[in-house]
Order: C-alpha cells, then sequence, then structure tokens
C-alpha cells in the first residue's frame, strides 16, 4: 500500500506506479535517508516526542534496515515508490505503532532535499579531492619538463615558442579554479532543510537547527518554502562538474592531437591505450576521445536540471524527482574519467625533441623582431609592418629570415639573436608571462595553493 492510499477510492494504476516511481534512482541514496531519519528521530526524541524507549525501537528498526541494505537482503514491494517510502515502510513493519512515528512532523519533500544535500555534500568532496589529484600531476609533469619549448598555438597555427610547463600549467590553473568552484558551491549547499516539513514546517516542538548540527550541516534553512524548493545546490554541482568536464575536454583535445603521428609530442603508456580490432598496427588515445565527449553529457545534465527548475512555481513539485538522475549521471561520470585521465597524464611521455624542432622556427620570433623596433622608438604598428615584411619576403625568395634581419639598416647582426627561441622565452618574465623563471614562480604558487585546498 502506498503511504497516500487512505485519501484514494481506487488503488494506484500499474501505469501510474510504474511511471512516477524513483526507486530504481533512489535507491542509492539509501545511506543518506537512514542518516536523516536517525537524526530526525532524535530531533523528535529531544522535541520529547518520542520517550526514550521508542527512541531505541526506532533505532533499532533503522539498524535492522540498514543490515538488510548492506546485505542485499532489503526486499522491495512494488509499493515502494522510493528509497524513503520504502525504508519507512520497512521501519514500520519491524517496530510497528512506534515505527508509524518515524515520519512524524515530516515531509518527504524535506526529507528527499535533505537526502540530496547530503549525499552532494560527500560526492563533491570527493570530487574536490579528484580534481586536487589530477592538478598535482600536472603540476608534477611541469615540473618535470624543465626548460623543454614547445610551440603555442593560436587558430591551431605555430604562434610563439613556450616552456612545455607553461603549456601544463595552463590547464593546471584551469583545474585549479574547477577546485575553487566545486567547494565555494560545497559551502552554500551546507544548509539543512530538515524541519521545513511539507513546505511550512510543523506545528510539533521540532529543533530544525538541532537536528542541522546533528547533521553536520553548518546551519539549518532560513524559510521553509525555499528549503523543500531549492535545488540551486544540484545545478550548481553539475555546472562545477561541467566547468572541470569542459577543461578536461581540452586537455583531451590536445592529447589526441598530441598523440598523432603528424606532431609526435607525447606517446601514451600502453596500459592507458587502446588497439584496433582489425588494424594490427593501430595505438588509440580512447581514454582522451571519450574525455572530449563526455563533456558533452555533462553539459545535458546541466541543460536537464536547468530546464526542470526553469518556470517551476513553489514548493515541492513532483518534476523535482528530475533532479537526481543528472546529478548523480555527472558525478558518476566525472568519477570515472577523472581517474582515467590522471593514470593517462602520470604515464604519459614527451619527445621533447620534437615538440623542440616544432618550436624552432624563426618565424615565431617575428614578433619580438618588431618588439625590438618599438624600444628603439617605431610605433608599433610601422614595427609590425616591417617584420610581416620581412616574413613575407623570407618565405617569398627562400631565404632565412636571420640573413634579412642581419641586412635590414634598422635591425642588424645585433638583432639576429632574436631569433634563437630560448632567449625570446627568457625575455617574457614578468608575472605568469612565458619565461622559465616565470613558470618556476607558478610552480610554487601553485603548490602553495593545491597544498591549502
Ligand atoms: N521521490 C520523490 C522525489 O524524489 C520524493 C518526494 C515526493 N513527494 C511528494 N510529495 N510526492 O522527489
Amino acid at each position: 500500500m502506498t503511504l497516500w492510499q487512505h485519501r484514494m477510492g481506487a488503488p494506484p494504476a500499474d501505469a501510474l506506479l510504474s511511471f512516477t516511481e524513483s526507486l530504481s534512482i533512489d535507491e542509492r541514496l539509501w545511506r543518506e535517508d537512514l542518516e536523516g531519519s536517525r537524526a530526525h528521530v532524535e530531533g523528535l526524541h529531544h522535541a520529547g516526542l518520542l520517550d526514550d524507549d521508542e527512541l531505541e525501537t526506532l533505532l533499532g528498526a533503522l539498524r535492522a534496515v540498514e543490515a538488510e541494505l548492506g546485505e542485499g537482503t532489503f526486499v522491495v514491494v512494488p509499493s515502494d515508490e522510493d528509497i524513503h517510502t520504502a525504508i519507512e515502510r520497512r521501519v514500520t513493519e519491524l517496530a510497528g505503532d512506534v515505527g508509524a512515528k518515524l515520519h512524524t512532523g515530516r515531509s518527504r519533500n524535506d526529507q528527499v532535499a535533505t537526502d540530496l544535500r547530503l549525499w552532494a555534500r560527500d560526492a563533491l568532496a570527493e570530487v574536490a579531492g579528484g580534481l586536487i589529484g589530477f592538478a598535482d600531476v600536472l603540476r608534477e609533469l611541469a615540473e618535470s619538463a624543465g626548460s623543454a619549448v614547445m610551440p603555442g598555438y593560436t587558430h591551431l597555427q605555430r604562434a610563439q615558442p613556450i616552456p612545455v610547463a607553461q603549456w601544463l600549467l595552463a590547464h593546471a590553473w584551469a583545474v585549479e579554479r574547477d577546485i575553487a568552484r566545486v567547494l565555494d558551491a560545497l559551502v552554500r549547499m551546507d544548509v539543512s532543510p530538515l524541519g521545513a516539513g511539507a513546505l511550512a514546517g510543523s506545528t510539533l516542538p521540532l529543533d530544525p537547527p538541532w537536528v542541522a548540527a546533528r547533521l553536520g550541516f553548518s546551519r539549518s534553512f532560513a524559510n521553509s518554502v525555499d528549503a523543500v524548493s531549492d535545488r540551486d545546490f544540484v545545478a550548481e554541482g553539475i555546472f562545477a562538474i561541467t566547468m572541470a568536464g569542459v577543461h578536461l575536454s581540452r586537455l583531451a583535445e590536445e592529447i589526441v592531437l598530441f598523440t598523432t603521428e603528424e606532431f609526435r609530442f607525447i606517446r601514451l603508456d600502453d596500459a592507458y591505450a587502446t588497439g584496433s580490432s582489425m588494424l594490427p598496427q593501430k595505438k588509440n588515445p580512447d581514454i582522451a576521445e571519450l574525455s572530449r565527449a563526455k563533456a558533452g553529457r555533462y553539459i545535458g545534465d546541466l541543460v536537464t536540471i536547468l530546464t526542470v527548475l526553469k518556470g517551476l512555481p513553489l514548493t515541492y513539485n513532483r518534476d523535482l524527482q528530475e533532479d537526481k538522475q543528472p546529478l548523480f549521471d555527472a558525478v558518476d561520470q566525472f568519477r570515472l574519467e577523472l581517474s582515467a585521465m590522471q593514470g593517462l597524464l602520470a604515464t604519459m611521455t614527451f619527445d621533447f625533441d620534437a615538440m623542440r624542432q616544432a618550436a624552432s622556427s624563426a618565424y615565431l620570433q617575428a614578433i619580438d623582431v618588431a618588439e625590438y623596433l618599438v624600444r628603439r622608438g617605431m610605433p608599433f604598428r610601422r614595427a609590425h609592418a616591417v617584420a610581416a615584411g620581412l616574413v613575407r619576403d623570407s618565405l617569398e625568395r627562400h631565404v632565412a629570415l636571420a640573413e634579412l634581419v642581419a641586412a635590414h639598416p634598422q635591425l642588424g647582426e645585433e638583432a639576429v639573436r632574436l631569433i634563437e627561441a630560448h632567449e625570446a622565452i627568457e625575455r617574457r618574465g614578468a608575472n605568469g608571462m612565458a619565461s622559465l623563471e616565470s613558470v618556476r614562480r607558478q610552480l610554487d604558487e601553485l603548490r602553495v595553493r593545491l597544498g591549502e585546498r
């Protein structure tokens, strides 16, 4: 029998039960539901609504249900709409009339919001931890790249030489912001909705802040109507994952490119690459490709939750049941992705020679030639024209840029050293720029920041 059957003159249609059930999705909230129920029961005792014996009976029944769920012996019945219904039904079976007191002063509206916050709190803390480990791998790779140089790209065309570490740290800084975003979302979701009831609270002498503290939340809801309706925490959690997933997809795309024969910058470890069922020679970067694609899945999850919430009137509407699947999906997929990508990064090797060679074209220093002229007083637009003219000349007449620089009246022999990639890098010494000195400062700062997280 459903919890609300006494209101109805007819039993629920099978089609209603199969369409509205959420047990198949929210079953995994059982630990959180039991935790919330224990706190609620203790709150009822604290409020004088349960005596000592009743408290013990209910806690004992909750422990028995916990054992059944933990051992996989819990038997679901067709009227179990969701995990909350199923647990309450079983507690009542085990504890009789006392079991029937479990839901005193509580609605599934505040219950489900509490359970999901408990789940999201742990899941996102784990995601933050995973991201910290991931950023650390990027930082270590940057550290071990030493003074190796590669081309930096714009429009995927070689643009300027940069330390390989500067490239790796660019990805690490993005992940560092992702960590901050997850931690920030955790602060906002740290609110207990328990006690808000269906929407307006209860006439019973409940003490929501007491229960909030019992559940390890920093505070209790400020407004009961908001408490049962607020799913910002779901949207924010998914957004934080989506942003991190988009960042990882960008790194993944570069790994796909850089492992091609055309680039030859990176070699994957065999344990983190896949083969072909037909072509014997193939070694494929499937982890990176799937990471590129999973970003689309997180975006889908984010659009799902935002679309559910858009235009939804206060307070609880059954629409909100659709909040769990996108959150679970984003968290599950991201955990898997993070650990696969971390392993891939930690075991891949660089071909620093290929990278240096790709960065060795003199044209990548055309801007250094222009800025040399600027330092000598030439307006930048004219200096740009001079350098561009030299590049065009060099390409059309097949003469080395260095030779043309040496022969130019405003440049000359002294300007030829501008063409060397390592020197070009070292000339960019200010904070955050591409010099090795800047990279060293970044490594120090990143180590401190990740250590503080
Ligand atoms: N399974 C529902 C959900 O996940 C539980 C809340 C149902 N509440 C209600 N009043 N129908 O949202």
